[in-house]
């Protein structure tokens, strides 16, 4: 059955939304100096979709886990992806002026404090990891960090975007093209699911299970935005449409073409939630639904 007909999506998201972004408030302060608060809260604050934040929010509610745990995981997940934004709409980058419907972090408070704010916010997103007391068990604040740390490094989004950027100008095969998406935006995605599963207690079959949900949704995500820079508007995106074939960049569209990457999308989509299936959890219908959120969205 379509899981829009018995999950309420919209319902489900607006009560976590509101959690997330009154944490984030609370937590990205603007008291840091010079100016650098007031970048960080911009980067942050008022806008973005918060899917990462709402995917470790669903992974931990399908595996019983600590919430208090799971809404520091998902803002620091966010902090990170928003620093990574930062980064990439900078002139050594993408080289970008419009994200989240607004003038880029570097457009307006220029490159040095666009490159600290990015900075401030990584190190905010370990810091609200490891809060003091009992909120957070120690060995959960461990796993939470390691997960993140690798799926921001190399191994992950710093990693598929120097491949992103050495790959500017040159057709990619299928392999190596799903190797830069892996990367650059399926690991946060996939380490949001996995940390939202680190905040309860999973066997290992389950566990498995949700690294391969993450795995594909993580992929689809960046499948469906290559297609989104091709087939939205600027104003839908918040962001500037038409750049990857502008800046020449290999994408999903530029190797297959529109049909078959939506093909593929939902080929992935397909993946995801037979890997929600075999998970033997209980409830993943709102795993399900942001799988089906991520691949049939509109910006
Ligand atoms: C955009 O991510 C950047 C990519 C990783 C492709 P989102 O589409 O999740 O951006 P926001 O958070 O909603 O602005
Ligand atoms: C960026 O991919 C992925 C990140 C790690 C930020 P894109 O360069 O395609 O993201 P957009 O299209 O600018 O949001
Ligand atoms: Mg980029
Ligand atoms: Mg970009
Ligand atoms: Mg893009």
């Amino acid at each position: 059955m379509d899981a829009r007909v018995i999950f309420n999506l919209g319902g489900w998201s607006a009560q976590r939304l509101e959690r997330v972004e009154q944490a984030l408030s609370d937590w990205v302060v603007a008291d840091a100096p010079a100016g650098l608060g007031e970048a960080m809260r911009y980067a942050v604050l008022d806008g973005g979709k918060r899917l990462r934040p709402l995917l470790v929010l669903a992974a931990s509610e399908a595996v019983d886990g600590n919430p208090r745990a799971a809404l520091r995981a998902g803002c620091a997940v966010e902090l990170i992806h928003a620093y990574s934004l930062v980064h990439d709409d900078m002139p050594c980058m993408d080289n970008d002026i419009l994200r989240r419907g607004k003038p880029t972090v570097h457009v307006k408070f220029g490159q040095a404090q666009a490159l600290l704010a990015g900075d401030a916010l990584q190190a905010l997103a370990f810091e609200l990891l490891t809060p003091d007391g009992t909120d957070v068990p120690p060995a959960v604040q461990a796993s939470l960090c390691r997960l993140l740390a690798r799926a921001a490094g190399h191994a992950g989004m710093a990693g598929g975007q120097a491949i992103d950027l050495a790959a500017v100008g040159r057709a990619l095969g299928e392999s190596e093209l799903r190797e830069m998406h892996r990367r650059k935006t399926g690991a946060l995605l996939q380490g949001s699911v996995m940390m939202g599963a680190a905040c309860g207690s999973t066997d290992e079959a389950a566990q498995a299970a949700l690294g391969r949900y993450g795995a594909a949704v993580g992929l689809a995500f960046q499948v469906v935005d290559d297609i989104l820079d091709v087939t939205a508007d600027s104003a839908t995106l918040g962001k500037t449409a038409g750049k990857d074939a502008a800046q020449d960049k290999p994408t999903y569209v530029s190797l297959l073409g529109l049909e078959r990457s939506r093909a593929f999308s939902r080929e992935l989509l397909a993946q995801a939630r037979q890997a929600l299936a075999e998970s033997g959890l209980a409830d993943t219908l709102a795993l399900q639904a942001l799988a089906m959120m991520v691949v049939n969205r509109d910006n």
